[in-house]
């Protein structure tokens, strides 16, 4: 397994392109199953969460070609409607082509996500979309056996709490449903208008996403179109960040000031400096410090779980003490014993993190847990002390394109090393 070396305490200079969402460009992805002309995607990130869900479409039969960003599929016929647990049990999302296939072909068959028991509350809120649909679905043997005997139908579905996978699945599903689908307490994430958005290019009839209540009136038949993956806002928050924990001055080229919600008046009050400019955000920070700032997480436009290990690393250098509250998942502090390894004052207590900034953190060996944590790893080793080795890069690969390469050509010292870790 692959390890990052990072010297840390140069300051970032020059320009960052930010990529398209990943949280969007696997959603999308799910959209070819609904027709069987061309979907072509611009603006795709290569990473490992892409070809994973690639993997998976292929084998439903989906004809693929990715080339620069531009990522061509055809679902012309679906020749498999079972999608095993080995391709889904890693990436939640792969989970979304459970009521595509269910749409298209009547029947679907799909394991339960991310080795979750069976009957598990992380796909509850998705299922009961489905049902509400017309979904016959049975669980068994860690799948999800479903059928619709007489085809999928509207309905009302009111989300008891916000889910933004539950949304785009019920969504993408309700495209192909007859008659209206109308979602209450939806999500409003970007990457649901984003979703919508390629969807309409196709031929669907939705109204309201990016908004709490959303229409859609099903339509026989979806067609091909071209869409672009809208800029990924969690790859932006974190070099925002990573500047507030260096200093210096970066460009992020294609990034956009509305996607960051909350986190944008958040990262001001903390110190720094966002600049919109033509075709990107110039980001600066204020003071040689940054400020200490009490976050909760919260669903769009409130602050982003997926920004919240990021945010702890910038604050544990921050002047004052910062109070975290992670309210959207409820084991999501894993990166601060690894960032308490460098130095960090943190202590846990429940859902809330309370750091003290120190002045400075020292580079250690470390562990990346997840993600957003592993960026967070990254984020402290770039301000710390000397050298901080990050162990199972596995994870930052799934969702930071080319990192390294972006980092060092903004002046930090930041490699791979291959092999074991
Ligand atoms: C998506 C994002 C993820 C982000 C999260 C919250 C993708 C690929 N992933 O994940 O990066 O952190 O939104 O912004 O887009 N829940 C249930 N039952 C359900 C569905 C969800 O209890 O049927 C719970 C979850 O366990 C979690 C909360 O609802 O506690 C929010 O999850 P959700 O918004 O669905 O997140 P994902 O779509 O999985």
């Amino acid at each position: 397994m692959d390890r990052l070396a990072i010297i840390g305490g140069r300051p970032l200079f020059g320009e960052a392109p930010i990529s398209g969402a990943k949280n969007s460009a696997l959603k999308v992805m799910v959209a070819s199953l609904l027709t069987d002309e061309t979907l072509t995607l611009s603006n795709v990130p290569r990473l490992a969460d892409v070809d994973m869900l690639m993997r998976l479409l292929a084998q439903h039969g989906v004809e693929q070609s990715f080339d620069n960003g531009a990522l061509t599929l055809r679902a012309r016929n679906i020749t498999s409607t079972e999608a095993p647990y080995d391709l889904v049990r890693k990436m939640r999302a792969t989970f979304n082509v459970l009521g595509p296939l269910l749409a298209r072909e009547g029947k679907a068959k799909v394991s339960l996500p991310g080795g979750c028991a069976i009957g598990a509350r992380p796909v509850d809120l998705h299922l009961k979309a489905l049902r509400a649909m017309g979904a016959v679905i049975e669980l068994d043997e860690g799948y999800v056996l479903a059928e619709a005997p007489d085809g999928l139908h509207g309905a009302n579905i009111s989300f008891p709490f916000v889910s933004v996978g539950a949304t785009e699945h019920a969504i993408l599903t309700a495209t192909l449903a007859k008659g209206e689908t109308v979602l209450s307490n939806a999500a409003r994430e970007p990457e649901i208008a984003d979703l919508a958005d390629c969807l309409i290019a196709m031929g669907a009839k939705i109204e309201g996403a990016g908004h709490s209540t959303i229409r859609i009136e099903g339509v026989e038949r979806l067609h091909g179109a071209h869409h672009e993956i809208l800029p990924d806002r969690i790859e932006t928050g974190a070099y925002v960040m990573a500047v507030g924990v260096t200093g210096g001055e970066l460009f992020l080229k294609n990034a956009r000031l509305e996607l960051l919600g909350a986190a944008a008046s958040v990262l001001a009050d903390a110190g720094l400096e966002i600049i919109e400019e033509d075709n990107g955000l110039r980001v600066k920070r204020g003071g040689e410090r940054c400020q200490a700032i009490d976050i909760v997480t919260q669903p769009f436009p409130g602050f982003p779980t997926d920004l919240q290990a990021q945010f702890m690393a910038m604050m544990a250098t921050s002047e004052g003490v910062s109070g975290i509250k992670e309210l959207i998942f409820e084991n999501r502090f894993m990166h601060a014993p690894e960032l308490a390894r460098m130095g960090a004052k943190i202590s846990v207590d429940g859902q809330t993190a309370t750091v003290r900034g120190v002045s400075r953190l020292k580079g250690a060996p470390v562990m990346a847990t997840d993600l957003r944590a592993s960026m967070s790893l990254v984020i402290a080793g770039l301000g710390a002390e000397g050298q901080t080795i990050i162990n199972r890069v596995y994870h930052l690969d799934r969702g930071f394109e080319r990192l390294e390469e972006k980092l060092s050509a903004c002046g930090a010292l930041i490699e791979r090393i291959k092999g074991e870790g």
